[in-house]
């Protein structure tokens, strides 16, 4: 099981967008797809909200925290398989998100990547969609990552904000004594000279990796969303669901590459 996770610190970005998008494009491409919801807004959980059908399985919050502290949690919630939910696309299954998961202290390093050890050989990829923060989850998430995919708006703030970026991801990767991987993709993109100037400023000036896809902003996206439907389903050949097709297969390339898919 590849793990992608998707993280920056900014907010708002368009991560779980990305997440949803990506984890229906990877499953149209036949891969088995589990996502995991680490943001205590829980946006990822309310786009599948339907298909838990009100059955009650342990949220992350809980299955993180009876994996990090044994005492008083019953033993069968430290099981990932057991908070596993299948979602209406049958090759998508789902973690819930949880408040408490931002109440989690002390995550250790690899809290993430023990855990989804025990499931690693029934998916192909693992898609995580982390709160727009560095605490022990993100960092967790980050550790575990074999690509972690940085959304980025084209704009002064986030060009600034790349640098702590790449800082931080160093960090876990002197921690964890080997490199991992990060992509940069733009999203929300138009057409503007200004959003131009600082692709080309990150890319080549600054030599940060970013991919080649952008996925451009269009309000069909915010739409899809609403209805709860990956942009593809929505609205098949929209310029933004064509980026999505595209991101996915730049991302297996990119993987591929580096012998991690
Ligand atoms: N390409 C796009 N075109 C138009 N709207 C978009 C696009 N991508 C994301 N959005 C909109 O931007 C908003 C933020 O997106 P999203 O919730 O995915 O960001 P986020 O990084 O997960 O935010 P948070 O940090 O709060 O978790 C949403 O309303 C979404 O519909
Ligand atoms: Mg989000």
């Amino acid at each position: 099981m590849k793990k992608i996770t998707v993280w920056n610190r900014k907010g708002g970005v368009g991560k779980t967008t990305i997440c949803i998008n990506l984890a229906y494009e990877l499953y149209k491409k036949g891969k088995k797809v589990l996502c995991l919801d680490l943001d205590g807004q829980a946006n990822l959980t309310s786009f599948f909200e339907a298909d838990i059908k009100g059955v009650s399985k342990p949220d992350l919050a809980r299955i993180l925290d009876a994996n990090s502290n044994f005492l008083h949690i019953p033993s069968e919630d430290r099981e990932i398989g057991n908070g596993i939910y299948q979602s209406r696309y049958s090759g998508i299954h789902f973690i819930q998100g949880a408040r408490e998961s931002e109440q989690i202290n002390g995550t250790p390093l690899s809290l993430l990547d023990d855990l989804l050890e025990q499931t690693a050989q029934k998916y192909d990829f693992c898609v995580l969609d982390c709160h727009p923060d560095f605490s022990g989850l993100s960092r967790s998430a980050v550790y575990t990552a074999d690509l972690v995919l940085v959304p980025i708006l084209l704009d002064g703030f986030s060009r600034d904000n790349l640098n702590l970026v790449a800082e931080d991801i160093l960090r876990i990767e002197e921690i964890a004594g080997y490199e991992i991987p990060f992509a940069a993709v733009a999203n929300r993109v138009m057409n503007r000279k200004s959003q131009r100037q600082i692709y080309e400023d990150i890319t080549y000036r600054h030599d940060y990796p970013v991919l080649q896809t952008c996925i451009r902003d269009y309000a069909v996206v915010g739409n899809a969303l609403l209805l709860k439907k990956p942009i593809s389903e929505h609205r098949k050949s929209s310029p933004p669901a064509l980026d999505f097709q595209d991101l996915t297969f730049e991302l297996l390339q990119k993987m591929q590459k580096k012998g991690v898919a």
